[in-house]
């Protein structure tokens, strides 16, 4: 299994009765490309952030790769994700003053591996991601919103990650765009033999897709 959920509960808040998030079984096998889908603020973004170990579980277990996550020190975990899981969130998080390149470059500097080629590599992320030529020294924050999304997927690639988390990464690209868009990422995905967990709420997506998940159907929600 890629991701293995047990027992899994989540609060923001100390004391709280109810949980955000609880999880009696959830698991992802390899090879796998789930869309999980749900209303705004179900969860989706923190059961995301809970896979990728940048939050921890009040309860349970959270295994990726067969690494318990719910086991590892802050800094174990950092090292873990920048050595196996590629991540594109909501917000894309690059580095506003830094240029595309060196976005994918900072990632590539995290993590234990990957290859000398990483500039090679980059360079053939963009061009596959369809990003002008012109458009790879600008810095992130003078990029549109389309554009910075198709860094942020290059950037998840450039390691070679096992398991990509995508959350919301089309939601800035019209209809035909984000059909594309998705083909592309499809490819490159499969071309590198990955597992991808992927939350959109648009399920005109859902066709590019293995499996579909309601986050409600992940989670148990008491009364
Ligand atoms: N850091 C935080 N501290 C406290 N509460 C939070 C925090 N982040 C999120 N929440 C709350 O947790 C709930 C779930 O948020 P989350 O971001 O996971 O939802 P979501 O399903 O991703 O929503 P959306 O579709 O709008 O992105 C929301 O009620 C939100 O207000
Ligand atoms: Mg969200």
């Amino acid at each position: 299994m890629v991701v293995q959920l047990t027992g899994v509960q989540f609060s923001y808040e100390r004391d709280c009765q109810k949980q955000l998030l609880d999880i009696a079984h959830w698991g992802v096998k390899r090879g796998e490309r789930i869309l999980i889908h749900g209303p705004s603020g179900a969860g989706k973004t923190t059961l995301l952030h809970i896979m990728s170990g940048l939050l921890t579980c009040t309860r349970g277990e959270v295994s990726v790769m067969d690494q318990r996550l719910d086991q590892m020190s802050v800094q174990q975990r950092d090292q873990f994700r920048a050595n196996n899981i590629g991540c594109v969130f909501q917000r894309f998080n690059l580095i506003p003053y830094l240029n595309a390149i060196d976005n994918i470059g900072l990632a590539h500097s995290f993590s234990a591996g990957g290859s000398g080629q990483w500039r090679d590599e980059a360079t053939a992320l963009l061009s596959a991601l369809m990003i002008d030529r012109g458009d790879w020294a600008k810095p992130a924050s003078n990029l549109s919103m389309g554009q910075q999304q198709r860094v942020a997927i290059a950037r998840a690639l450039i390691n070679s990650p096992a398991l990509l988390i995508a959350d919301e990464p089309t939601s800035s690209l019209d209809s035909d765009n984000r059909d594309n868009f998705l083909s592309l990422l499809m490819e490159l995905i499969g071309k590198r033999d990955m597992t991808l967990i992927f939350v959109s709420h648009d399920m005109a997506l859902a066709e590019h897709f293995t499996r579909l998940e309601a986050l409600s159907e992940i989670t148990q929600r008491p009364g």
